[in-house]
């Protein structure tokens, strides 16, 4: 069984993840975000949903307990969440992180400079890459509503290839490392459509 916390669960992307964990038999999600009674329980057997702030460090630690990746679908003060979910994660003895942000955060993505509003997503990275967590870094292109499972990876140094990914090629993405102790760990990913 791998239990996953999601932060930010009410997040679009996160929202198109959860029934992509919830196919895979052997997974409970931990479903943490602000205001839950936005969210319905999909399966009241595999999922527990907790109302909480990601800068409420002692509901994120409480909420931690017990488990094995945290995924974090978050917007706003990101370096703050950063800070907080990695002191968290520290105290808690866990170290799977799974971490959204956006293209254009390296300078990576050709001809286009994407300034000051990346800048959250910029101090998050940074912070992240200085922790000694079992990090990814997801870097997507702007999302689309395509069906398609379609996608390609770069990596950190490497100019980002396109420019859209389905959300349905995040979650298949972010299923595949939530469930992959091994898989990109230390690397922060450009993730866009072939
Ligand atoms: N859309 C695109 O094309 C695109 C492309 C690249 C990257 N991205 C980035 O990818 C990330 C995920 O995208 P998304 O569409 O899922 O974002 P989203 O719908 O804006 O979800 C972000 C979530 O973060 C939650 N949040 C913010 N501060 C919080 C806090 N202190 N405690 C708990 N929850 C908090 C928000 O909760 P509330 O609902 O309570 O406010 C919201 O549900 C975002 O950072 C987005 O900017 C998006």
């Amino acid at each position: 069984m791998t239990r996953i916390l999601i932060l930010g669960a009410n997040g679009q992307l996160a929202r198109n993840t959860i029934p992509v964990f919830l196919e895979q038999g052997h997974v409970e999600l931990t479903l943490y975000l602000r205001r839950a009674k936005r969210l319905t329980n999909p399966n009241p057997a595999r999922v527990r949903i907790i109302e909480g702030d990601v800068l409420d460090r002692s509901a994120l630690e409480t909420a931690m307990h017990g488990q094995d990746v945290v995924y974090a679908n978050l917007a706003g003060d990101m370096a703050a969440q950063a800070r907080t979910i990695i002191a968290a994660m520290n105290s808690v003895g866990l170290k799977r992180l799974i971490f959204i942000s956006s293209m254009g955060i390296y300078g990576e993505v050709p001809g286009e400079r994407y300034r000051s509003v990346l800048d959250p997503y910029r101090d998050s990275a940074a912070l992240i890459e200085a922790s000694d967590l079992d990090y990814t870094i997801v870097r997507p292109g702007w999302f689309t509503h395509d069906a398609a499972v379609d996608y390609q990876l770069t990596q950190k140094g490497e100019p980002f290839k396109g420019h859209d990914v389905s959300l349905n090629s995040l979650s298949d993405l972010i299923a595949k490392l939530s469930l992959s102790p091994k898989l990109a760990v230390r690397c922060s990913v450009g993730v866009s459509r072939v």
